[in-house]
């Protein structure tokens, strides 16, 4: 078969993404247009405004795909979006747009789960990465440890049974002050701490070894620095940093290896925005490393939302021929293998 040119258009939170990928794993383009200085002053995302904003602009940036992909319309194989899990009306926006363009140039549509998208990010920084293999997602709404059998086949094999890691760094980076979009802050915060200043609990799930839970923990941020503020001390903000980023990403990294060792993996992949934290990157790389598997991650740009991963997981639906109608319809809390 000749090379396949996908388009894939990602706006399910508060980034407008689209991107042109050769064969799902080559780049010709991928612009990103995001929405964090617009809900900066709100300290998260706000729903409507962010539907709003993916309206403004997500002409010029499908525009822009094609032109850096130096690609027309016509010499596209398909065009895929995000349908969910996200944001209904950001979500719907894509939607409707891709459905707009599919029938306007006469392509198949794509309809792409988010979190496979995260996945698939892997296999374009990771050219010989091929299923089957373990993948942990961490993102700003997910937390799944899942067994990738095959493309776009998966087991789960663990969940957050509350927060998701990247809510976590989020509502924590908040509490100190570092505002939002706190896991990079966090991220960088934790560079001038100590991380074993303060014990953060690691919390274990009885009975489910491979399930995580973060609310404890982020409690545990939130009534250190109460009891700080009680005592009259100064709160050393790097330290806090440094401190709940080790307890988040020890469960992480456990959690990982434990299931690793029990399906004998000699394959183990990160993605999702939590998957570009330097401190999780490197704690997995060793662990990996010392059991002798191999680690995959995207690059940083590749584990934040963006379009490449969306046209990256498309391809696979293309080859086997997985279209969708144009009745497709957002779907905000679609879960990770289910097919609608
Ligand atoms: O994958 P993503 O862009 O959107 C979702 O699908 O949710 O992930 C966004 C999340 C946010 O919670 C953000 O704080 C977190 O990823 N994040 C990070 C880092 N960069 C982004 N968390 C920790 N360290 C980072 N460097
Ligand atoms: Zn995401």
């Amino acid at each position: 078969m000749s090379d396949a040119l996908i388009l894939g258009i990602e706006s399910s939170c508060d980034e407008t993404a689209a991107a042109v990928v050769k064969n799902g794993r080559e780049i010709m383009s991928n612009v990103i247009c995001s929405q964090i200085d617009t809900h900066t002053i709100y300290g998260g995302v706000v729903p409507e405004i962010a539907s709003r904003k993916h309206i403004e602009v997500i002409v010029q940036v499908v525009r822009e795909a094609l032109k850096q992909a130096g690609t027309g319309p016509q010499e596209l194989d398909a065009v895929a979006v995000t349908y969910g899990p996200g944001l209904v009306g950001p979500l719907l926006v894509g939607v409707s747009y891709a459905k707009a363009l599919a029938y306007g140039w006469k392509k198949p549509l794509i309809a792409v789960h988010h979190i496979e998208g995260h996945i698939a990010a892997n296999y374009i920084d990771n050219k010989e990465l091929e299923p089957p293999f373990l993948c942990l997602i961490v993102s700003g709404g997910h937390t799944h440890l899942v067994n990738v059998t095959d493309y776009g086949e998966y087991e789960i094999i663990g969940r957050t049974m509350d927060d998701a890691a990247g809510e976590a760094y989020d509502k924590v980076a908040r509490a100190i002050g570092l505002g939002y979009p706190g896991g990079p802050k966090i991220d960088k915060e934790a560079r001038g701490g100590d991380p074993e200043a303060i014990v953060f609990p690691r919390a274990h799930i009885d009975g489910d070894e491979y399930d995580f839970s973060f609310s404890g923990l982020k409690s545990s941020v939130l009534n250190y620095l109460n009891s700080c503020g009680m005592k009259g001390e100064t709160v050393n903000t790097a330290d806090v940093a440094a401190s709940f980023q080790a307890a988040v990403v020890d469960v992480l990294v456990g959690n990982s290896m434990k299931a690793a060792e029990k399906y004998g993996s000699k394959k183990f992949a990160i993605a999702g925005g939590v998957a570009s934290n330097t401190a999780l990157r490197k704690a997995m790389e060793e662990a990996c490393a010392e059991r002798e598997i191999g680690f995959y991650r995207p690059s940083p740009v590749l584990c934040t939302d963006n379009g490449a991963m969306i046209a990256g997981a498309a391809y696979y639906d293309l080859m086997k021929g997985s279209f969708s109608d144009l009745s497709l319809n957002a779907i905000p809390n679609l879960k990770l293998g289910e097919r609608v």
